[in-house]
């Protein structure tokens, strides 16, 4: 919940705009950072996330890597201070162009994700004289449990290398003469909420495929094991950080290292969903023949989680906090104003009493929001606004005056 003296200040920015709370953001990177320490684990933020510039710049500025899954995500977390040699790209499908570009930059590695791309890289690495520092990743055939949308490490996603080419991918290894092998990547998806059962899981299996590698002639000096840690969509006022602290326990207690293996870990959701809020204002109230609808003014195209995957995200009505009087509460359905039935932002949610101008919260937004916006039906994009610098956000504009 956001103090009353924010909310008044809110209350005078244009709507939407997604309202980064600056040291709730800052606590949990300072706290990954401790932990990661304290555990001797290399951190990149899985920029994906969220690629807002000032976040970056504090994420790097803390020593955390990144991880990029496009060129432009390479070019840019490098322009925010992140060094190229703590870059590592992964991604299904990379192009020429992107390839020749982290190559030129010199990131600290390609996470390959099929026997062909190391080909093509072992190539263009040639051609330029240069020598490509090299992962793969793994599909290790493993249930996250999260929703499917989310689920990367079966063996019927897309993602990663799986068993039955290990002896050519080792084969392929040992050839290719203008690849550095730098380790092992896996990632099995995201909002992972049994995080004890699964990422223990997660580690034995790993566990057997470095002993395999290594069985077979391959020393495996880093092993990164993705991102995915799930944040509390229902109550990010009772858990606003993660779970960071059971993510390193687990993987300190389940993975099998030796003191030359460095181990990695991707996190992206967990550092920024819950420092960023959707703000938002009604538009109208209706009462539809069975139901009332609360129509806002951020859709679909703001943040696109509800619509795509049916995702839960909390909704505060800020302004109703701030009335004297005793509200009482009704269901709403609460829906954009874009021309598609499932941009709704939840049904039949009970709020107090809500009227047309209130200001409204759509919380946890701050992983997988504004990336995720598009354009569509030629709707602005919602600009950022950070707790600690209020005064540089655009005021709202009253049309009745
Ligand atoms: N590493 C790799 C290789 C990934 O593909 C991802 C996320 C991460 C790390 C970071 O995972 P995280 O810590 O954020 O769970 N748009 C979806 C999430 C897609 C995640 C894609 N990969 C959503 O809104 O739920």
């Amino acid at each position: 919940m956001l103090d009353f003296n924010i909310i008044e200040q809110l209350d005078r920015i244009a709507t939407p705009f997604y309202y980064y709370d600056m040291d709730l953001f800052h606590k949990t990177v300072d706290h990954v950072a401790e932990l990661a320490s304290a555990h001797n684990i290399k951190v990149h933020y899985a920029i994906k996330a969220n690629v807002e510039k000032r976040l970056l710049e504090y994420i790097s500025s803390k020593g955390f890597g990144a991880d990029c899954v496009s060129g432009n995500e390479v070019m840019h977390a490098h322009g925010c201070g992140f060094p190229a040699d703590k870059i590592v790209y992964a991604g299904v499908g990379k192009s020429d162009k992107e390839i020749y570009n982290a190559l030129k930059l010199g990131i600290e590695a390609f996470n390959c994700e099929s026997l062909q791309e190391i080909f093509v890289i072992n190539e263009m690495a040639h051609h330029y004289g240069v020598k490509a520092s090299i992962s793969v990743r793994i599909n290790p055939d493993i249930d996250a449990h999260t929703h499917k949308y989310v689920t990367t490490g079966l063996y019927e996603n897309k993602f990663g290398i799986s068993q039955h080419e290990f002896d050519k991918l080792i084969e392929i290894i040992h050839k290719s003469e203008h690849i550095d092998f730098f380790g092992l990547h896996f990632h099995i998806g995201s909002q992972i909420t049994r995080v004890n059962e699964v990422f223990a899981l997660e580690c034995q299996r790993v566990n057997e495929v470095v002993k395999y590698f290594e069985d077979n002639g391959v020393t495996i000096k880093n092993i990164n094991l993705g991102g995915g840690l799930g944040v509390d969509y229902d109550d990010p006022d009772g858990t606003p950080i993660a779970d960071f602290k059971t993510w390193f326990e687990t993987i300190s207690n389940n993975i099998a290292r030796r003191p030359d293996q460095m181990v990695h870990v991707e996190p992206g959701r967990s550092l920024v969903a819950q420092c960023g809020t959707l703000i938002s204002r009604v538009l109208f109230v209706k009462s539809g023949e069975t139901k009332n609808f609360l129509i806002m003014d951020a859709g679909m195209n703001d943040l696109i989680r509800p619509a795509l995957y049916g995702a839960y995200h909390k909704i505060e009505n800020l302004s109703a906090q701030m009335r004297t009087f005793f509200p009482t509460h009704q269901a709403y359905d609460i829906v954009g104003p874009v021309c598609e039935s499932s941009d709704v932002w939840g049904a039949g949610r009970l709020l107090p009493l809500s009227v047309r101008g209130d200001l409204m919260a759509i919380r946890s937004a701050g992983a997988y929001g504004q990336v995720m916006a598009s354009r569509y039906n030629m709707k602005d994009l919602a600009p950022s606004v950070f707790s600690d610098r209020l005064d540089d956000a655009p005021e709202v504009v009253d049309y009745f005056a």
